[in-house]
């Protein structure tokens, strides 16, 4: 698809309401710091439209990004950030699981983890929590720039293991340096919404 314009639509904090959009919605989730925002702004052929950040957290509120009038990017919080108090955790946690669970245009969920590292129990509940919710997650293994190249098979493996899912799974790997990976992501979004 080519992104013609890009228009952070609307902004949730934990008190706000969901909106009820009439589009398509692609939902970015993962730990914090994974990398989601980053892809977002890969995917939309933009540097910095979505804010990242080196320190984790950066991500607080659920982001709408509407793409060409035609679908939506759905920035999620990062869970498991160790620095906000446990309430606020649990706050954010019932504000991404309301998301996913009551959105009526949500057509894929994108789960990002590190390719670095064996999947954490909090990414292997959120893959079975989405599983869970009626969706296959499409696993993103991120910063693919990170590794060796010998390493990536292994890597993709203990991810595949580590999160419990099965062999039909897509584990896409993907670096928002080299943009390696980013096509084939548009390509099975193109091939969702198109049908
Ligand atoms: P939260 O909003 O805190 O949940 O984080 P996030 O998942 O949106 O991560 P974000 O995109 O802000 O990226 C976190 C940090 O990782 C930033 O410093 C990015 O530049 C870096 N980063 C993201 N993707 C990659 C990648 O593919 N390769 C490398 N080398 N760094 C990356
Ligand atoms: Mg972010």
């Amino acid at each position: 698809m080519h992104v013609k314009s890009v228009n952070l639509e609307t902004v949730c904090g934990i008190t706000s309401t969901l909106p009820k959009n009439n589009k398509m919605e692609i939902a970015f989730a993962g730990k914090s710091n994974v990398g989601k925002s980053s892809l977002i702004n890969a995917l939309m052929n933009r540097k910095a439209y979505a804010r990242t950040s080196a320190q984790p957290g950066k991500t607080q509120t659920i982001n709408f990004y509407n793409i060409n009038d035609e679908l939506y990017f759905v920035d999620l919080p990062g869970y498991g950030y160790a620095k906000v108090s446990e309430a606020l955790k649990e706050k954010w946690g019932k504000m991404i699981e309301k998301y996913l669970k009551t959105s009526k245009q949500l057509k894929i969920v994108f789960l990002l983890v590190d390719i670095r590292h064996d999947p954490s129990e909090n990414d292997r509940n959120m893959y079975e929590w989405i599983v869970y919710q009626g969706y296959q997650p499409i696993i993103i293994a991120t910063k693919l720039d990170k590794i060796n190249r010998s390493q990536i098979e292994k890597q993709m493996k203990a991810i595949r293991k580590g999160l419990n899912a099965g062999a039909s799974a897509i584990i896409i790997p993907f670096s928002s340096l080299s943009k390696q990976g980013r096509d084939e992501i548009w390509e099975l979004i193109e091939s969702v919404i198109t049908k």
